[in-house]
């Protein structure tokens, strides 16, 4: 086993997660991460030291890398938040467990998410963002963008796929919110039930009467079969259904807001709506609002600077310095929609690399393109810096984008 190497002391490890102070850039307080070095340490909040991963070729290893866990039931496994201190009572499936439980899982769900499916899914997609948009228009500006058309975007299409009622949508929303922004323990466990105990309860409803989602299939296919307890369904809608809906509905306002602030960037789209796919895989790059993926060893890993990360030692991988690594993009700061962003780990990377991609990057683009073409004028209501910034202990977005047109 080789030594640890002896590092030189970084004047005082930064706090993970910060906040942001700029909506679309890496919290301030993550600046001393940003030079010397891609392997730093961080404090969590309860003093606990991890690993912090900022270089974009050592993200890519260690994601690919089978002693790192993301097994939340491992007492080991770092919190990052009061609020994930009860994770290791909670079986999490896909994201809270590894190969090969984690491939099976996976397994049950890929189809429904491939390139072809989601495809077939764009004229469902584009009928909601169009029907969203005219409500907009009719109503006229101001209005909250999120609550206008960034959150029941994605939220009608993840119930559609999963065959959950929309109807249902101010509850679960609230829930998942809630749940996401807790500040303790105690209080993300109750929105937890309420949401789990809702699920359960609309499980019984399809076993009764089945409809035709996602959740009707796994019950008809895998619950009925014997391959999924009843406990694992609802813990697999209840993952699909929060990362369905408070990702991308992040993604959106935020991605609208920064092109609001980046005029050159959005003019080059409104005038060649062909360079939006591209812009959104850099927005995803370069807004990463899931910053932070985190890992815990379940070896002792040697690093090619001769460091060792120590078995039971927790490793966080910043997703929004490991996409503004200078060695891999160039000018990493700027938002520039014409740069092959390729390669980012906005989703992530290796087997955990996120399940709804292309459904996220379908709604994306369809949801871009039409709000552009269609709000010509659309500006923000308030001055740029008075738009509320979520906490850096969550995934990162607005709470509101007051805008006009
Ligand atoms: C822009 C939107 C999205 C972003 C930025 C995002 C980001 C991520 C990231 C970074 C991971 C990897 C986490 C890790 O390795 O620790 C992940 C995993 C995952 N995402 Fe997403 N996601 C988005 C949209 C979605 C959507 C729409 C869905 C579902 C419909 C979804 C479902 C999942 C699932 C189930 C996993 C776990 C996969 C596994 O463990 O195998 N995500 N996502």
């Amino acid at each position: 086993m080789t030594e640890a190497v002896t590092r030189p002391i970084e004047p005082q490890t930064p706090p993970f997660p910060a906040d942001r102070t700029c909506p679309y850039h890496p919290p301030a307080d993550y600046g001393p991460l940003k030079t010397a070095g891609t392997m730093h340490r961080a404090t969590l909040y309860d003093g606990r030291e991890v690993w912090m991963v900022t270089g974009h070729t050592e993200a890519r290893a260690l994601l690919t890398d089978k002693r790192l866990s993301t097994d939340r039931r491992n007492p080991a496994f770092p919190v990052i938040a009061p609020r994930a201190e009860s994770q290791s009572t909670v079986v999490l499936p896909l994201l809270g467990v590894d190969d090969p439980l984690h491939a099976t899982q996976r397994r049950m769900l890929i189809p429904s998410f491939t390139v072809k499916r989601i495809a077939a899914m764009r004229p469902q997609i584009q009928q909601i963002v169009d029907g969203l948009l005219d409500a907009m228009a009719e109503r006229g500006g101001p209005t909250d963008l999120v609550a206008a058309f960034s959150l029941p975007v994605p939220s009608m299409v993840i119930c559609s796929l999963l065959g959950i009622p929309y109807d249902d949508h101010e509850f679960f929303e609230e829930c998942s919110r809630n749940l996401l922004t807790a500040d303790t323990a105690r209080e993300a466990d109750a929105f937890r039930h309420e949401l789990e105990s809702y699920l359960l309860d609309l499980v019984a409803k399809k076993e009764a009467e089945p409809g035709d989602g996602l959740l009707d299939e796994l019950i008809a296919d895998r619950l009925a079969g014997g391959e999924l307890e009843r406990d694992e369904v609802v813990m697999m809608a209840l993952l699909l259904l929060i990362a369905g809906h408070e990702t991308t509905s992040n993604m959106i306002a935020l991605g609208t807001y920064t092109l609001l602030e980046h005029p050159e960037e959005l003019d080059a789209l409104r005038a060649d709506p062909s360079l939006i796919p591209g812009a959104v895989e850099e927005l995803l790059r370069f807004l990463s609002i899931a910053d932070g993926m985190v890992r815990v060893a379940l070896e002792d890993i040697e690093l090619d600077d001769g460091g060792v990360i120590r078995t039971g030692e927790g490793v966080i991988l910043s997703t929004s310095l490991i996409n503004r690594d200078e060695g891999t993009y160039q000018d990493a700061d700027g938002l520039d929609v014409r740069r092959s962003a390729r390669h980012h780990v906005a989703f992530g990377f290796g087997v955990h690399q996120c399940l709804g991609q292309n459904l996220a990057r379908a709604e994306l683009e369809i949801a871009l393109t039409a709000l552009l073409s269609r709000f010509p004028t659309l500006r923000l209501d308030v001055p740029a810096d008075q738009v509320a910034i979520k906490p850096g202990d969550t995934l990162q977005g607005l709470f509101a984008l007051p805008v006009t047109w």
